[in-house]
């Protein structure tokens, strides 16, 4: 996507400096900043410190990490000190699971001598696999919006509520939410986008700078209003990311994804969820069980950043001194509150057939 008149992915391989780039999130929105990682503590540091997020470009980024990791040592043991440096920096994405596992298996099997350019290519190539998945998922949902466009709304524009950040930065490109939301605003369908705040981190406001570089109208809202909206037909559409989702078709996804479910069910409104099938966590089938919800720091809660009258980011005490702060990063929705999932092979419903049917061969794979 663009910033500023210029192309970017949300992290790249410079071939002129042979460095990783990224797009330096802890900024966002109010300052653009791009970092470069080079060690695997660079990258351990920039996955669990939210330098880089979003699901698929934790996935992403763990694969850069090994590749530059193999520069260094391409032995063995450097393959066992990239899975051990990378796998707990967080416990929720699946998708980092899944890139670490696809570059250590390949590399294994390599000669020591071939793993850093192989090691490379692999990190390119997951990276032009989610940009490609990630439009095709855009192309799918785009028929949604359109159907809703066409029946409902005479010229008005289509009302769509996100959560988090699900957008183009939160990926390689393009975005899982949002890639329908962008494809139909390019074809001149009118889109109106409620963006949830999503304390304590704010990722509505990386969705709104998004959302606003690329000219498509939208409001930034507090998490407590979806419910309101929903109730008084401003909402025709819930489009959320995910950062697993069972064989089951149980979507986890950032802190309050459930409480919009269940107010999309109450007012009968379509709720979908865009999945990458990167996202797929085949050995599961239960995600309120077995998916692990990551605890992060209680000062995220206790504490909000933001730019000062001066023009500073500055960090300020929102809670009571002392007040302890709970921190649970992401929740489990159910699959029967989800309408549709929305992956790069169609659209299926939440359910263990729903998946299956779309992915046959995973799914034979994982029934052994
Ligand atoms: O904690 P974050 O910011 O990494 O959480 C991100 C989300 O929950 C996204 O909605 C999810 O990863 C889908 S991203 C395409």
């Amino acid at each position: 996507m663009k910033v500023e008149g210029k192309s970017y992915r949300s992290i790249w391989y410079d071939d002129k400096t042979e460095a990783v780039k990224i797009i330096d999130q802890r900024w966002l929105p109010h300052e653009f900043r791009i970092a470069i990682l080079d060690t695997l503590q660079d990258f351990a540091i920039a996955i669990t410190e939210m330098w880089v997020r979003g699901a698929p470009l934790i996935g992403a980024t763990a694969a850069f990490g090994v590749a530059m990791e193999m520069r260094r040592d391409a032995s063995d043991a450097a393959l066992d000190r990239c899975r051990e440096t990378l796998i707990e920096t967080r416990p929720t994405a699946i998708n980092l699971r899944w890139a670490l596992d696809r570059c250590l298996d390949t590399l294994r099997s390599q000669p020591m001598e071939e793993r850093a350019a192989r090691s490379l290519e692999l990190a390119l190539l997951i990276s032009d696999e989610d940009v490609e998945i990630n439009r095709r998922i855009g192309v799918n949902g785009l028929d949604i919006i359109k159907k809703i466009a066409a029946t409902k709304k005479e010229g008005e524009p289509v009302n769509i509520l996100t959560h988090c950040n699900a957008g183009w930065i939160a990926t390689v490109d393009w975005g899982t939410a949002t890639s329908p939301m962008y494809q139909a605003h390019d074809l001149g369908i009118p889109i109106h986008v409620w963006v949830d705040e999503t304390r304590p981190r704010n990722q509505g406001a990386l969705t709104s700078w998004e959302l606003g570089s690329h000219g498509i109208s939208h409001q930034y809202i507090v998490d407590n209003a979806g419910g309101y909206l929903m109730q008084k037909g401003h909402v025709d559409l819930v489009i959320v990311g995910t950062d697993r989702t069972s064989a089951g078709g149980d979507v986890c996804n950032k802190i309050g994804t459930y409480l919009k479910a269940l107010a999309a069910r109450d007012n009968s409104i379509p709720f979908y969820v865009a999945l990458p099938s990167p996202t797929i966590d085949w050995t599961i089938t239960d995600g309120l069980a077995e998916i692990p919800i990551e605890e992060r720091n209680e000062n995220e809660v206790t504490h909000i950043m933001g730019k000062d009258s001066a023009g500073d980011l500055t960090q300020v005490l929102v809670s009571p001194v002392g007040t302890n702060g709970g921190n649970p990063a992401f929740d489990v929705t159910p699959r029967h509150l989800v309408t549709g999932l929305i992956t790069e092979q169609g659209i299926c419903e939440a359910s263990p057939s729903g998946l299956a049917e779309l992915f046959p061969e995973k799914a034979r794979e994982n029934s052994k």
